[in-house]
């Protein structure tokens, strides 16, 4: 496609001597607003070189640059030389490129060769999947889109909290009060009633936290009833975690979690002790962090169990091996910002160069109205049924509006979940957030179900119009201001998809889709497209068919399915 920055900094290098492409193309800038071009070039630096004043310089350039078709005028205010695309050519330029690349436009082979992990979800075995986990859960699930979509060779890993102590306390609790048919009538509600009576009454009896840690080393040192009733529980868990991921349409490639290392965790040790990492502490082994301002980690208990830390490193060390990773990327709470710091600093200790590569996306934390989440008290939201009740209330408001729609069933799914995923994805991932019901089923204003609606509109309009892609399209009658702005936004989008790798954050993709979808409505409102003239109507809806496409690839970037009706 042709790249109208590089049209502007080839303009300027063959004019300017004294700045090589580079340093050209570092100094454009894109103004505030478009009444000031779609590029500027300030000439400060060159008004040094020159030593000359900057609005004589500006006027030079102005004078000396030729004509040409990629620019409709370049002038010269102050200290500024601004660059306006030529619509025609913007026009086509875009619309060529997204009729000829259909849903792969913006698409790349930026990545090819590079292996990618995204770690995500992670939810905890025998715990609810709580309205916590959805964040990791839909940002990953993006991101690993994203990432694939630019040519990256991804892989899906959900790094189950399989193991540790806390498997010790559901063990003993099962065997004081436990009851097999109940729990498997309705695993993790059941499961949790016993892990939230265990910490109650572990509150009176410290020695319960006792028996927990002796069940936690039973298992690990393999004992068969422990091993067993922990496969179990596993079990029945993943199995209820699927009909989440069913609903989101969401799988992994691996489901390695923090138990599959526990056989790996003894030879990780030895390594840190050969590599003088470890002290002892009141009979525990720690890496001391002080140097680098952090509380020491702690990375074998007395009694010999390991730890959450100590798995995350045998983990990388693992995909280090095993996947050859270019980057290694965790999307985790930032309430685990020190754990990550910390564990990633004891890879780079042990003098691995990669521990650069592992990469911690946190987000921010999930508030409910009534007050913070907490596990241990029960006070949950189930995501389960947040999606599910979304999916209701959509089916409600579909049997209002559209009676007589075909697939109403999955409609509501497509459109209740899109409604889900899109608020999470709304807002830069650290931002912390309250959630409401309210808000999430709300189908106005900036929303999902307002994109996927305009999608629909899009596809309507197509085919009442009987829209043919091999029509011939007249590029100047798509040179109006409404037209105009909506070729620039679909002419940044491939762009803004790289800006949301390089970040990993989704939002960039959910705000642009969404003025895109602003943009068009606001077209939609003041020009009528299905024309008598057929050119004229064959044009106008080439431009209908790119924002469909533009707008259908960024839902699915997000995670998010777009209905041709609804
Ligand atoms: N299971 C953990 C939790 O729910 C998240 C795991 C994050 N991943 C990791 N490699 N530590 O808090």
């Amino acid at each position: 496609m042709i790249n109208f920055k590089e049209a502007a900094i080839n303009l300027l290098a063959d004019n300017i001597d004294v700045l090589t492409r580079d340093e050209i193309s570092k100094l454009i800038e894109i103004p505030p607003s478009y009444e000031m071009g779609d590029f500027a070039f300030p000439v400060y630096k060159l008004s040094k070189e020159y030593k000359k004043a900057p609005n004589l310089i500006s006027k030079e350039l102005e004078e000396n640059l030729p004509d040409n078709e990629y620019f409709e005028k370049i002038e010269a205010v102050g200290p500024y030389l601004n660059f306006f695309i030529d619509k025609e050519k913007l026009a086509s330029v875009v619309i060529e490129e997204i009729k000829e690349k259909k849903e792969k436009y913006g698409s790349s082979s930026l990545g090819e060769g590079k292996k990618v992990i995204v770690e995500f979800s992670s939810p905890n075995i025998a715990k609810p999947f709580h309205i916590g986990h959805i964040r990791s859960t839909v940002i990953g699930n993006s991101l690993s889109k994203i990432y694939k979509f630019l040519g990256f060779d991804v892989v899906t890993i959900n790094h189950l909290g399989d193991y540790g102590t806390q498997f010790g306390m559901l063990i003993s609790a099962y065997k004081r009060w436990g009851d097999k048919k109940q729990i498997e009538s309705d695993p993790i509600r059941e499961l949790l009633k016993l892990y939230v009576r265990f910490n109650s009454e572990a509150e009176k009896d410290p020695e319960l936290m006792d028996e927990a840690r002796f069940w936690f080393k039973k298992l690990e040192e393999k004992d068969e009833e422990a091993l067993e009733l922990w496969q179990w529980i596993r079990d029945i868990s993943l199995k209820e975690f699927h009909k989440v991921y069913d609903l989101l349409n969401i799988s992994f490639d691996s489901y390695a979690g923090e138990s599959f290392y526990s056989d790996k965790m003894p030879a990780v040790v030895e390594e840190m002790k050969e590599k003088g990492l470890l002290k002892e502490s009141e009979g525990a082994l720690i890496v001391d962090l002080e140097p680098y301002g952090m509380p020491p980690a702690l990375i074998m208990k007395k009694d010999g169990s390991t730890l959450y830390t100590t798995r995350d490193i045998a983990a990388a060390i693992y995909r280090k091996e095993h996947y050859d990773f270019y980057k290694n990327i965790y999307v985790v709470a930032s309430q685990q910002n020190l754990h990550f710091k910390a564990w990633i600093k004891i890879l780079e200790l042990m003098g691995y160069d990669w521990a650069k590569d592992c990469i911690h996306v946190p987000f921010g934390m999930v508030s409910l109205e009534e007050g913070t989440l907490s596990t241990r008290k029960g006070r949950v939201v189930f995501l389960e049924d947040v999606l599910n009740t979304a999916i209701e209330s959509t089916r409600k408001i579909i049997e209002e509006r559209n009676p007589n729609l075909p697939n109403k069933d999955e409609v509501a799914k497509q459109v209740g979940i899109g409604a889900v995923v899109f608020q999470e994805l709304f807002n830069q991932r650290i931002k912390d957030y309250t959630f409401s019901w309210e808000r999430t089923l709300s189908f106005e204003g900036e929303t999902g179900p307002y994109v996927q609606y305009t999608h629909a509109r899009t596809n309507s309009l197509l085919e009442k119009g009987n829209y043919d892609i091999n029509h011939e399209v007249s590029y100047k009658d798509l040179t109006k201001e409404e037209e105009t702005n909506i070729l620039r936004n679909l002419l940044q989008f491939p762009e803004v998809i790289i800006d949301a790798m390089e970040k990993n954050e989704p939002y960039f993709i959910t705000r642009h889709i969404l003025e895109l979808a602003k943009l068009f409505n606001k077209y939609y409102n003041s020009t009528s497209i299905i024309v008598d003239d057929e050119n004229l109507k064959q044009t106008r809806l080439s431009l209908v068919y790119a924002v469909k496409t533009v707008i259908k690839t960024g839902l699915s970037l997000l995670g998010i399915e777009a209905p041709n009706k609804m």
